[in-house]
């Protein structure tokens, strides 16, 4: 397998960015289309702890997102019968005891890698809320959710922002994982902590996407340090 051109993951950036328009990387903190439910009591209604106590639950939830299809690889492209997040997320179950959830949009994103890239700048555009077709899972007995997704221009896709803000995931851990090309983590933890009132943001993995089957080392040494493999 051959390393990538530095450039040609350079030039990989330059082209998404250059197609948001850049200032979408800031368009996470408004809430203009998020479902009402987000939004969550009023202060007058419901006072919220400033620190809220942590989930007395212990079970782990595994949320994830990955979309099949024409990808980046090593900058230049090929189809994935299976996405690189889905691969990770089944070896995180392969190795920890918990439950899986898949978000599903109830509009799929295409096949096509430069209609993706288009959804998704309109969608960080718009801080849109993507609808999930998938029933949301009961979140009440996991002390621990790790929210795995790809990075799309730098941060997780708008369809993750659905979910958080969909589940009550106040007083429980998050962990935050990524499949990327080379963005690492991107603002991942901006995201979940500006979404997510109460949680705890523990510590991510980023993978990248090309090298996910060969992950399995560092997978299990980040499961030790967040204490879900002894
Ligand atoms: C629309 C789109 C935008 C992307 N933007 C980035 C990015 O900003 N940074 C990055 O490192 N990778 C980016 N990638 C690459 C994916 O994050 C990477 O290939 C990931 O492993 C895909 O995971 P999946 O197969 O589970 O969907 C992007 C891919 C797509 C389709």
């Amino acid at each position: 397998m051959t390393p990538p051109a530095t450039t040609s993951r350079r030039t990989f950036l330059r082209a998404v960015l250059a197609g948001s328009g850049g200032a979408t990387l800031l368009a996470v903190a408004g809430c203009a289309a998020a479902p009402d439910t987000a939004q969550g009591p009023t202060r007058s209604q419901e006072p919220t702890p400033m620190t809220p106590a942590p989930s007395a639950a212990t079970g782990t939830l595994l949320v994830y997102f990955s979309r099949p299809g024409e990808n980046s690889w090593y900058g230049e492209r090929r189809v994935l019968e299976v996405g690189n997040t889905e691969v990770l997320a089944t070896m995180i179950a392969d190795r920890v005891k918990l439950d899986t959830y898949r978000i599903e949009a109830a509009d799929p994103y295409p096949a096509d890698y430069e209609e993706t890239v288009a959804r998704n700048v309109r969608e960080q555009d718009q801080d849109a809320r993507p609808a999930i077709a998938t029933p949301l899972p009961d979140v009440t007995g996991y002390g621990t959710v790790i929210l795995a997704s790809p990075i799309w221009n730098v941060r997780p896709p708008m369809i993750m922002s659905t979910f958080v803000e969909s589940v009550p995931l106040q007083g429980k851990r998050v962990l935050p994982v990524t499949t990327h090309a080379m963005s690492g983590l991107g603002r991942s933890v901006d995201v979940y902590t500006e979404l997510a009132a109460g949680v705890t943001i523990g510590k991510g993995l980023a993978v990248r996407g090309e090298e996910v089957a060969e992950a399995g080392p560092d997978l299990e040494v980040w499961l030790r340090e967040v204490a879900l493999l002894t």
